[in-house]
């Protein structure tokens, strides 16, 4: 099989080119709707009506999550059931499930709307980049669309529903239903939404498809549709289309004029000579700028970004990029981002694609629904291959109001304006059209997945389509895996080999692995492998031992992917912790967030993110040891120390005696292959001290964990000394509780209190403890294990910006961050 490269529009960039140039100004404007919008939650009559008194209503900026402030409550969608993917025999009552937040109900959002330049010969549009859910949008009291699924993009014509006179009212009716999901959705205008104006003949939403059929070093073809709107033949229609590349130099252009035959659509063949190839690791990026007139008049100018890259996925061999064969080193991940909830922010989700970056991970699967627009352009920019998926649920239901309720009337739309949104950005590699749909072993599932495939391929015949399947015995017996372009198993690692003999593809994906659970900085003995393990402080082991009765510890896939050359790399659930899900204390309040990320909802590394850098990131030295090495009381006792590292073997030693060499190699046991581990080692205070030596047994690297003393001090480590003061840039800054010589205090609970002054705001604190039922946006939290994360939000004033930390007990700290405009 064999996908061709293609890529993506973006409307950020047309926007600073309407502000910079007069001509495209006429042509088209797209705003950001941000500020000034009224938000009250619960129902009111005639809301929607221009003439509502809303004054007393909140005022928000958007994005906005209306259920991230909380209180968390055991209540918030309380959910009696059994989990069939978990393998649950009966009914219990699950609190945390879907975070434990209040985002169940109805919300309403209004705001004044001017339309700049609105008149005879214009037209306006409205573009939700999500909005959680159910949205009803009404323009002067009028309803101009619905669309119920909260994840996807969509857009409406509003034109005929504005005044002339320009004075407008927009309004927006949201309603979360309970029982509808098995994580936290967010609530409210949770993405941005966007006004456009064009003119009557313009080039409609994601109205540009680009391809590049063929790639060699010379050259590569670049084929790009544009539809036009509102506009004939008969009014001398060109389009002249220049490509820049990433310094702005133009390598290629084209004027063509619109046939009778061609319908509404342009079709313009470029070619860019000596293209350079987009990668995670080049992610080099293109730009088509068109502009479209009708005879002399500019009517409309649209920018496309894409980038240039082939791919294919080959029977026995996998994947290439570029004709490289390489597997993908992915996560999943939700869509909250932690503290900050649902609300989209650029500066937080280009922290984590920092922080996965660092871990050497190439590639997300957007589980288990379309990402926000701004994602996706991170992951061209910033080099991260993409599987954008759909849907959670088909027809049958996994929770009591999910998306099965608008599944046959809507899913045909949802998929369309997921791919038409998406199919520009050269990240984006796959499309998922479902995550363990129990229509995998339903009758008729099989044409359904047929269906949603085939409507893939009509509207994006360049990509491949998977899926993540966990009905293994039926997915392979009942033809559903094999009509699927890549099979994606979801935790089914030993079964590998049984699914390469059964399915025609010879290729498959670990769309989802591992699951393991952990709470950062937490140690539990004895030290043993575990399905299912509680605690009564609701925490997980940090050894990366403990997973679930259907899932495995990241090793175990590690072994068959190092075994098996058709596999293609692998998923592994989760990325970051993410609101809801605490397995394994789903029945446990007040646990509400998960405990499977290799980062914590904090974006703070576990001892887990060491174990897959070690294996992901070979440009960087990875020598890292657990657990930390203050136990008062365990002197003497058994405390066994793991290493994760890139290096071969090490020595350990403790107060410098030492503890015998260990080199990874083959062994029965999957663990002993990837990671150095001395079981037997007896505590005592002081230090712990690893020597890492190379393959020609050259000692290259130590690293040392010391015995705590008191809590002395607060240090602050700040990710950014600088922000853009755009009223929206984060700096996340660690707060650690360390004793009088430096040492992290490993099991530090202290409260921290924070003031923000100068140039920003505080934001939001998240300490990594899925049970902590403290408030993310008060300016005050405990510690977890040591340490917690302070988000600080620049204002749009350049200045400087301070954080103080205090705590009682604790000598104070504070970090001055500076903001002013981007470089
Ligand atoms: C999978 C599912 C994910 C998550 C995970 C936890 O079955 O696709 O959404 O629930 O299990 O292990």
């Amino acid at each position: 099989m064999r996908f061709f490269p293609s890529f993506l529009s973006l409307p950020g960039l047309a926007l600073l080119l309407t502000l910079t140039n007069p001509a495209a100004a006429q042509s088209r404007q797209d705003i950001l709707l941000t500020s000034n919008w009224k938000f009250t939650k619960g129902d009111v009559a005639n809301a929607a009506q221009p003439g509502f008194k809303d004054d007393k209503w909140q005022t928000v900026s958007v994005p906005h999550d209306w259920a991230i402030y909380g209180p968390f409550s055991s209540t918030n969608d309380l959910q009696q059931v059994k989990i069939e993917q978990n393998n649950e025999k009966q009914a219990t009552t699950k609190a945390g499930r879907t975070g434990g937040l209040p985002f169940i109900g109805t919300g309403w959002y209004r705001r004044r709307l001017a339309v700049p330049g609105f008149g005879p010969g214009k037209r306006a549009e409205l573009v939700f980049d999500g909005a959680m859910s159910n949205a009803h949008v009404f323009v002067n009291g009028k309803e101009v669309g619905y669309w119920p699924y909260g994840y996807n993009s969509f857009h409406f014509d509003i034109t005929s529903f504005l005044n002339p006179s320009g004075d407008n009212t927009l309004a927006v009716r949201l309603e979360n239903q309970p029982e509808a999901s098995r994580w936290y959705p967010g609530a409210g205008l949770y993405r941005n939404v966007h006004l456009l104006v064009t003119d009557e003949v313009h080039i409609p939403v994601w109205g540009t498809y680009i391809t590049t059929p063929d790639i060699t070093a010379d050259f590569a073809k670049v084929k790009l549709r544009t539809e036009v709107a509102g506009g004939s033949v008969t009014q001398n229609l060109r389009l002249d289309t220049e490509i820049r590349d990433a310094a702005g130099t133009v390598v290629a252009t084209l004027s063509t004029a619109l046939a009778a035959t061609d319908g509404q659509q342009f079709e313009q063949n470029l070619v860019v000579p000596q293209p350079r190839l987009w990668s995670p690791e080049t992610p080099v990026l293109y730009t088509a700028s068109s502009k479209l007139y009708a005879g002399s008049a500019l009517k409309d100018e649209y920018q496309t970004r894409f980038g240039i890259r082939s791919f294919t996925f080959e029977a026995n061999k996998g994947f290439s990029l570029n004709g490289q064969l390489r597997r993908f080193r992915g996560v999943c991940n939700h869509h909250d981002l932690g503290p900050l909830g649902a609300a989209i922010n650029t500066a937080a989700l280009r922290r984590q694609l920092t922080l996965l970056k660092d871990l050497g991970a190439d590639a997300i699967r957007t589980t288990h629904n379309m990402p926000a627009p701004e994602l996706v352009s991170l992951a061209d920019e910033m080099g991260f291959m993409l599987i954008v998926e759909s849907f959670d649920e088909w027809k049958k239901p996994k929770v009591k109001n999910g998306y099965s309720q608008y599944f046959d009337e809507w899913s045909e739309r949802d998929v369309v304006n997921m791919v038409h949104r998406d199919r520009n950005h050269p990240s984006v590699i796959m499309w998922s059209i479902g995550n363990e749909v129990p229509d995998q072993w339903a009758p008729g599932g099989t044409k359904i997945a047929k269906r949603l495939q085939d409507i893939v391929h009509r509207e994006d015949p360049t990509r491949p389509v998977t899926a993540g399947m966990d009905q293994f015995d039926a997915v392979v017996n009942n033809g559903f895996a094999a009509l699927l372009d890549v099979p994606g198993f979801n935790y089914k690692p030993h079964r590998y080999p049984e699914a390469y003999t059964k399915l025609p593809q010879a290729l498959m994906l670990g769309s989802e692995t591992a699951s393991t659970v952990s709470s950062r900085g937490v140690y539990k003995f004895p030290v043993v492998v575990a399905k299912d393990k509680k605690y009564p402080d609701n925490q997980s082991s940090s050894y990366d031992l403990e997973a679930c009765n259907w899932s495995q510890t990241p090793d175990e896939e590690f072994v068959q992917q190092d075994a098996l050359n058709y596999l293609m790399g692998e998923f592994v659930w989760t990325g970051f912790d993410y609101l809801g899900e605490p397995t394994p204390y789903d029945e446990s309040w007040p646990s509400h967030s998960s405990y499977f990320g290799i980062m914590d909802l904090a974006g703070l590394p576990k001892d887990r993110f060491y174990l897959y850098r070690s294996r992901w990131n070979p440009t960087a030295p990875t020598l890292h040891l657990l657990p930390h090495w203050t136990w008062p009381g365990r002197e003497g006792q058994t405390t066994p120390v793991f290493c994760y590292t890139n290096y071969p073997s090490a020595e350990l030693f403790v107060n410098g005696v030492s503890q015998g060499r260990q080199t990874k190699g083959p062994s029965d046991k999957p663990q002993t292959r990837y990671r150095l581990m001395w079981s037997d080692v007896k505590y005592a205070p002081g230090s712990l001290k690893v020597v890492a030596y190379d393959a020609q047994g050259k000692a290259v690297g130590e690293e040392e964990v010391r015995t705590a003393g008191k809590p002395h001090h607060i240090k602050l480590v700040t990710d950014r000394s600088s922000l853009v003061a755009d009223g929206q840039d984060l700096a996340y800054v660690t707060v650690r509780v360390e004793d009088a010589q430096g040492n992290l205090c490993p099991e530090a609970a202290n409260e921290v209190q924070f003031k923000v002054s100068g140039a920003g705001k505080f934001r939001a604190a998240a300490n990594g403890n899925a049970a902590s039922l403290e408030l993310f946006h008060e300016p005050h939290m405990k510690a977890f294990q040591g340490q917690l994360v302070a988000v600080v939000q620049a204002s749009d004033k350049a200045g400087n910006v301070q954080l103080q930390a205090t705590g009682k007990g604790l000598k104070s700290a504070a970090v001055t961050i500076q903001t002013g405009s981007a470089k």
